[in-house]
């Protein structure tokens, strides 16, 4: 189908927007304005002009006008004419050339830290292009005409569909596809459920004392006002929730400490959210990467009209696609499609109909699978590392994720991480995850993303490491 898309292009010529003016007669002004446009680059060598009539229905010439312009050019050598192949912009030798568009080309990255051990993206070199393509193009051929005309709000069938199926199954949420909202990502569901003037929720939101810095300055950009609950080592004290209405909190594995939320708390959340009309946003950032025995399911399933479950494919797939998920209490459904609009104006149709048959098609979860087992291959090798060459650091959050939290003695984070960046390593330190206005005593700590150094550099990386860990504390004297 793609291919005899092509074909057709070729066919008919590019499209090409011309404005013959000036004295001299209709086609002089022609020969004028193509000149310019071959000079001026902007008919690159080899482009294929219109054929005579369209270009003359075009500009309300006739044909024959048309005709004699590209004959006249042809003859300057400025286009070329060849049986079978139609009229083209002549490959000029260089020094007659017109100034020369650069090719299109990605930028070249900028130079960044020689290791990149930043937590927040997984494995770009693993994005899977072929599967994706796959879908795309499958997906392409199914639609039907209506796909290509404004969307839902509420987001394609299809994808609502396969995620219903897929949530139950994996994450053990408990919905039905009128209840799924697609948007563009978890920062996108905030921004909706929280819209200035919107019907859905207000602040003051209840957040872990620990948390995405972007995730608290949208919500505080959104007049929401945030306020911290401490942790421990069960995950977020929810027995000091307070006046709020509502809680967001990451269960599965909490952002960016690690642990999962102890199940002691998430039935003690979803009877607070009873007990008040309350509600927890449950951020499942990270759900499908757990790497220990235990699953830890969504909350989500404990009381499907309490929580409001939120996904995105950022890390299971790459945060450059912009897709994500909200699994939605009956009572908020209208106030989200409300804050979304008329028409889906966020999530392209086309790569949620892609996302919708790669889910279908169990490519989704093969890919998944195949990113688990590279994942947990890195974590263990972290893990190992540090076993040999700095015991005495504590590893922790490693169950699941793409990232790990080393603890630090107290005091010593700032240091490390100025170390750190004299080796030329990437990465954050737990206070930049700190809520201001927490009291709970500082924990120290580096947080370390495994998944984006590529293979090859991922060894030189964790050395790296090594070398900024503060050394072991010395034995004390010998107590008799
Ligand atoms: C804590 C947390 N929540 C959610 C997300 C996903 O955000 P988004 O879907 O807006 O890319 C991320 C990053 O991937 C994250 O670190």
């Amino acid at each position: 189908m793609v291919d005899s898309w092509v074909d057709s292009a070729e066919r008919i010529g590019a499209d090409l927007h011309l404005e013959p003016a000036g004295p001299g007669g209709r086609r002089a002004a022609l020969i004028r304005a193509l000149r310019e446009a071959v000079r001026s680059g902007r008919l690159a060598p080899g482009t294929r002009l219109p054929p005579y009539r369209s270009l003359a229905a075009d500009l309300g010439l006739a044909r024959n006008t048309v005709a004699d312009a590209y004959a006249e050019l042809v003859a300057e050598g400025w286009l070329t004419a060849r049986q079978g192949s139609g009229t083209r912009v002549a490959d000029r030798d260089a020094a007659s050339r017109p100034a020369e568009r650069p090719p299109v080309r990605a930028p070249a990255p900028a130079r960044g830290p020689r290791h990149d051990l930043l937590q927040g993206t997984p494995d770009a070199s693993s994005f899977p292009r072929a599967a994706w393509l796959a879908s795309y193009r499958r997906a392409l051929r199914q639609a039907p005409n209506e796909v290509f005309g404004p969307g839902d709000p509420a987001g394609r069938p299809e994808l609502r569909v396969a995620l219903t199926e897929y949530l139950a199954r994996a994450r053990g949420v408990r919905t039905e596809p009128g209840r799924v909202v697609i948007c563009s990502g978890f920062a996108h569901a905030l921004r909706l459920l929280f819209a200035p003037g919107g019907a859905v929720l207000r602040g003051p939101l209840a957040v872990e004392a620990y948390g995405l810095r972007f995730h608290r300055d949208l919500l505080a950009a959104a007049g929401v006002r945030t306020t911290p609950l401490p942790l421990d080592e069960d995950g977020a004290r929810v027995d000091r929730l307070g006046r709020e209405r509502a809680v967001l909190l990451t269960p599965a594995h909490q952002f960016p400490t690690g642990g999962p939320l102890h199940a002691s708390r998430r039935t003690a959340v979803v009877d607070w959210a009873r007990a008040r009309g309350g509600v927890l946003l449950e951020d499942d950032y990270d759900g499908e990467f757990r790497y220990d025995r235990r699953p830890v399911g969504s909350v989500q399933g404990l009381d499907p009209e309490r929580v409001i479950y939120i996904g995105s494919v950022s890390k299971s797939l790459s945060p450059a696609v912009r897709l994500g998920w909200m699994v939605l209490p009956e009572r908020y459904v209208d106030g989200v499609l409300a804050a979304k609009g008329e028409r889906e104006a966020w999530a392209s149709v086309l790569d949620q109909l892609s996302l919708a048959d790669l889910l279908a098609s169990g490519a989704y979860d093969r890919h998944v699978r195949r990113m688990r087992q590279r994942y947990r291959g890195r974590r263990d090798r972290l893990v190992e590392v540090l076993a040999a060459r700095a015991p005495h650091v504590e590893v922790t959050g490693v169950a699941a994720g793409l990232h790990a939290v080393l603890r630090l003695p107290a005091g010593t984070e700032r240091s490390v991480l100025r170390a750190a960046a004299g080796e030329g390593v990437a990465l954050d330190g737990l206070a930049a995850f700190r809520h201001p206005a927490t009291d709970m005593a500082a924990w120290d700590g580096l947080v370390v993303g495994y998944a984006t150094p590529s293979e090859h550099a991922y060894g030189a990386a964790l050395d790296a490491l090594c070398r900024v860990l503060p050394p072991a504390p010395r034995p004390g004297p010998a107590s008799g």
